[in-house]
C-alpha cells in the first residue's frame, strides 16, 4: 500500500513565517507519510489526490475571506478537509464570541456593530478604554485600543470599518492583559501545551497592521479555571466533530477569571518549535486521521 498523502495546507506568508509548517511536514514524513506543504489557492492542484489536508497557516484568508470559503467547501468535497468546513466557517467571524456567551462560556465583553447602525462616542465609553476591530481579522489587523479621552477616535476607526461593510467588535480594553494572554492548544480535545504572550495594543490610539503578534512568549502552565474555560470553549463550538487542532486565548478579566479572547480553529500557530510533545500529538492525531497507525 502506498504511503497516505496529506497536504499540509499553507499560503505564500505560511512558507515564510510559519515556524510550525516545516516541522509538521517533515514529522509527518518521519512517520512515513507522504506529506507536503501545499498553497490552499496555488493553481492547479489536484486536492482529491490527497488523502487528508490539514489547514496550518493560510493566513491571509481574513481577506480574502469569501475566496477562502469558497475553497474550504471545494476542498472539503474533494478530500478530507480538517478542521472540517463548518468548523472553519465558524471559527472565521469571531461574533462566534456572542454564542459562547449564550451558551455559557465567560469571553471578552464583546458588542457588535453592523454596517448600517448608528455608532457615537456613547457607544465606546468605557472607564478602562476600549478596543475596535473587525469581526474578520488576525494579527491584529485594522485592531486598536482607545483611552477613555480618544472616543471620537475610536468612532472614526469603527465607521472606517462599517463604511466598507465590515461589522465591528467593540470592547471594554482588559488591562490584565498585561499580565499574559494564555494560548492553550488542545490536538484532539485534549490539552496538549499552553505559552503566555505580552499585550499586543501597547499604543492607545493607533491603528498599525505590522505589530509583533506574540510579544514576549514563554511557556505557560494553566490554571484549573483556564482549562476549564477553554474546555467549556471547545464544547460550544456547535459541531459533533472534535477540532483536530484548536487553541483558545484567554485573558484575565476583571475580576481575576479567565474570558475568552478568541478560539482559533482555522490557522493558528501553534507554537511546536517550543513543544515536541505537541508536534507528536498532533503527528499522531493527523496519522490515525489518515486511516494509518503511528508508530
Ligand atoms: N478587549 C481587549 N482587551 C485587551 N487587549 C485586547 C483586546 N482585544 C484585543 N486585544 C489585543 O489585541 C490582540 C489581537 O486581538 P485578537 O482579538 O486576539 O484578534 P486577532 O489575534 O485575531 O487579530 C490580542 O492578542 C490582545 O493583545
Ligand atoms: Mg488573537
Amino acid at each position: 500500500m502506498s504511503a497516505a498523502r496529506i497536504a499540509v495546507v499553507t499560503s505564500g506568508a505560511g512558507f515564510e513565517h510559519d515556524v510550525d509548517l516545516p516541522l509538521v511536514v517533515a514529522a509527518l514524513r518521519a512517520e512515513g507519510l507522504a506529506a507536503e506543504a501545499v498553497a490552499w489557492d496555488a493553481d492547479s492542484v489536484a486536492w482529491d489526490g490527497f488523502d487528508l489536508a490539514v489547514i496550518r497557516s493560510t493566513w491571509d484568508y481574513t481577506t480574502r475571506l469569501d475566496e477562502f470559503l469558497a475553497w474550504v467547501d471545494t476542498a472539503s468535497r474533494c478530500t478530507r478537509l480538517l478542521n472540517p468546513a463548518p468548523m472553519v466557517r465558524w471559527s472565521s467571524d469571531k461574533r462566534y464570541l456572542l454564542e459562547l456567551a449564550e451558551r455559557g462560556v465567560p469571553v471578552v465583553p464583546t458588542r457588535v456593530l453592523e454596517p448600517g447602525d448608528p455608532c457615537g462616542e456613547a457607544d465606546f465609553a468605557q472607564p478602562a478604554g476600549v478596543v475596535v476591530k473587525p469581526t474578520v481579522s488576525a494579527g491584529a489587523r485594522d485592531t486598536a485600543r482607545y483611552e477613555p479621552g480618544q472616543a471620537a477616535a475610536a468612532v472614526r476607526h469603527a465607521r472606517m470599518l462599517l463604511d466598507q461593510g465590515l461589522a465591528v467588535l467593540v470592547q471594554p480594553y482588559l488591562r490584565r492583559v498585561a499580565e499574559g494572554e494564555r494560548a492553550l492548544v488542545f490536538v484532539r480535545g485534549a490539552f496538549s501545551h499552553a505559552l503566555r504572550k505580552g499585550p499586543v495594543l501597547t499604543e492607545p490610539g493607533v491603528i498599525d497592521n505590522f505589530r509583533v503578534p506574540h510579544p514576549d512568549l514563554v511557556p505557560h502552565r494553566p490554571t484549573e479555571a483556564e482549562l476549564r474555560t477553554a474546555s467549556a470553549a471547545l464544547a460550544a463550538v456547535p459541531s459533533p466533530d472534535t477540532p483536530l487542532f484548536a487553541r483558545v486565548d484567554l485573558v484575565l478579566g476583571e475580576n481575576g477569571g479567565p474570558v475568552v479572547m478568541e478560539l482559533e480553529l482555522i490557522e493558528p500557530h501553534l507554537f511546536l518549535d517550543t513543544n515536541p510533545r505537541g508536534l507528536g500529538l498532533l503527528v499522531e492525531a493527523v496519522a490515525a486521521e489518515a486511516g494509518l497507525k503511528a508508530v
